[in-house]
């Protein structure tokens, strides 16, 4: 028998083999630079461990391009992650850390507070213009001020019915403050003004008595400076109830009728206790500052002051 013998023809595998090759080539090539180019690998070349990059992926696109463009830094995730964290506030989180931390271990809320509130300057040190379009919500402290020739210009004067004699506050003021005395009327309480609407010289005589009866440190925990009072605002009241002050009020039913119930009639609680830090005032019981229901209901459930509320949600 004869066999024609077949002839393979190694062209067609030829090409085969190099297009399976390109194949595997190109598949290989692309995992590759998918591997270099991820935000996995960046962010390890970046110094970050495994744990520390899933937490960052978990952030807004802004953060994680931050963290690959930057070397390591030991406070990022733990700043970024803080509720009240700003980022624009990055760089100074940071010094402050730098500055009053050192090798201690960091306490990062407070410093997201301390820089938002610009309170890690002293008092009296960094103060601006406070901004007036704000309207209500203004913010009065130790670093945001009124104009000295500011006064608003719907002051009337409170009956004695709900206030100790000579008290002046706001129209508006006033009137949610009638609502408030109704409501703590009916459930036994009489509340009282002590203090109200103030200029700034009436401000100026307050502070300077607390000034040469017990000195500044004294009159600036107590009192503010002329145009960084909230009394000049005609938006605050110092309320009491009668046969208490300064002293006692924080032990009377009257403080614990306001604390559950001032909100829901447009008033805040100012100065709180453990917050001084913040406020820059010693705490007051019976300090409240009007800023109308809907943002005081909102401050209230934020249990920030408003120094930090206006700081984190309220400042443009
Ligand atoms: N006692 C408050 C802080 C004021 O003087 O405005
Ligand atoms: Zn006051």
């Amino acid at each position: 028998m004869y066999y024609k013998k077949r002839r393979i023809k190694k062209g067609p595998i030829i090409i085969l083999v190099v297009v399976v090759i390109l194949v595997i080539a190109i598949i290989v090539g692309i995992n590759l630079y998918k591997h270099y180019t991820s935000d996995e690998y960046r962010l390890g070349q970046a110094g970050y461990s495994e744990d520390e990059i899933s937490d960052i992926l978990k952030m807004d696109r802004k953060y994680i391009d931050y963290a690959i463009e930057h070397k390591y830094e030991d406070d990022f995730i733990a700043l970024v992650n803080e509720k009240y964290f700003i980022w624009k506030n990055y760089n100074e989180y940071i010094k402050y850390i730098d500055d009053v931390y050192g090798d201690k271990k960091v306490d990062y809320s407070l410093v997201v507070s301390k820089i938002n509130t610009k309170t890690n300057y002293d008092p009296y040190t960094h103060t601006e213009d406070t901004d007036m379009n704000m309207k209500n919500s203004i913010l009065v402290n130790k670093y945001y001020h009124l104009a000295s020739d500011y006064a608003p210009d719907d002051i009337v004067e409170m009956s004695n019915w709900y206030s100790y004699p000579g008290n002046r506050i706001r129209e508006e003021v006033y009137n949610a403050f009638i609502e408030m005395f109704n409501a703590a009327k009916e459930d036994g309480i009489t509340l009282i003004v002590n203090s109200s609407y103030r200029t700034h010289d009436e401000q100026e005589e307050i502070y300077n008595d607390y000034e040469s009866s017990q000195g500044k440190a004294y009159a600036d925990k107590y009192a503010a400076r002329p145009d960084y009072s909230e009394h000049q605002t005609g938006l605050a009241l110092d309320i009491f109830t009668p046969g208490a002050g300064m002293a006692n009020f924080e032990e009377t039913d009257a403080f614990r009728w306001l604390q559950e119930n001032s909100y829901k009639y447009g008033f805040i609680l100012r100065y709180p206790e453990g917050k001084e830090d913040i406020t820059g005032y010693s705490y007051e019981a019976w300090h409240y500052r009007f800023l109308g229901k809907d943002l005081a209901k909102k401050v209230y459930n934020s249990g920030l002051t408003y120094d930090e509320y206006y700081a984190y949600y309220l400042e443009k």
